[in-house]
């Protein structure tokens, strides 16, 4: 298995990348409250081998290894060289931490781990009950994966009200040859489908927490409607959409300005956003 990711790989290597790059802070401090919450919720044990999958920009693998402390360490796992390329720099000096390229629908490097964190980094798997197993498989007995995801989109208006807006612009425009990310980052939003999934890969002891936090997509307006434009179901719909985005994007602007002036405090816009933290065990 692996093969299915290859498009999606290339888009988090190439434009997701730069995207990311672009959107850091909104996307590591904003969204990242999720994210400690999980880990305050599971912390995991000081001295324990743990792995985050998906790491990104490698920021929570980092905590990670502050966590578990110099006798545990933490690898940062991501299918994309240009996110673990950074994470390495920012990385450099922590002896405890270490970081490796690999599709996790193939293989999970190392192991076993007493935990398998994830922010954000499960959503993308062409095949996801292969790579839970895989995660699975990289588990110790009694260790336990520990995963944060996007709840529905509605639930999501820092990303969802944008989508209506572009959508009802510019339609559904066609994919064509270009990449995208696969499944998208509500793939996981229902507790039904997803307890399936863990089931059918391996794992008992399933559960839910539901995390809600507002969260800043902008220092100010302007910085918002860049970022509602770039990442998120609608920043794929503009990229997508090409020549006819750049043609609409006045008017695009002008009408994200209006859905998102009630979120507008003090000059920064804090919309909703709410995730689960899910946890389970090897079966
Ligand atoms: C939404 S980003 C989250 C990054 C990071 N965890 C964070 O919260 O900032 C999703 C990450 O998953 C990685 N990813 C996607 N598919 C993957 C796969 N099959 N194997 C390993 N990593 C993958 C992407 O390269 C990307 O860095």
């Amino acid at each position: 298995m692996g093969d299915g990711n290859r498009e999606a790989i290339e888009a988090w290597n190439t434009v997701l990348f730069d995207k990311f790059v672009q959107f850091r802070r909104v996307l590591t401090t904003g969204l990242g409250i999720h994210g400690t919450r999980a880990m305050d919720l599971h912390p995991p044990r000081e001295g324990a081998r743990v792995v985050d999958i998906g790491c990104g920009f490698g920021d929570t693998t980092i905590e990670l290894g502050r966590r578990v402390g110099p006798r545990g360490h933490a690898t940062g796992v991501d299918a994309a060289s240009r996110f673990i390329d950074s994470a390495r720099t920012e990385a450099r000096g922590r002896e405890n931490v270490s970081f490796e390229v690999a599709d996790v629908e193939a293989s999970v490097p190392g192991g076993p781990y007493e935990l398998a964190f994830s922010r954000m980094g499960t959503m993308f798997f062409s095949s996801p009950v292969f790579a839970l197993r895989n995660i699975r498989k990289s588990l110790a007995p009694d260790g336990r994966l520990c995963m944060v995801v996007w709840r529905k989109r509605e639930a999501n208006e820092c990303m969802h009200a944008a989508e209506l807006v572009v959508r009802e612009l510019l339609g559904d425009p066609p994919k064509n040859d270009q990449v995208t990310c696969g499944p998208g980052p509500f793939s996981m939003a229902s507790p039904d489908l997803v307890s399936d999934q863990l089931v059918a890969a391996g794992y008992r002891d399933i559960a839910f927490e539901r995390s809600d936090a507002p969260i800043e997509i902008g220092a100010d307006i302007e910085e918002a409607i860049r970022f509602a434009l770039t990442l998120g179901p609608a920043g794929e719909v503009m990229r997508l959409a090409g020549d006819a985005a750049v043609a609409r994007r006045r008017e695009i602007e002008s009408a994200l300005r209006d859905v998102l002036a009630p979120f507008e405090r003090d000059g920064a816009v804090r919309a909703p956003s709410s995730t689960w933290i899910v946890t389970a065990r090897p079966a």
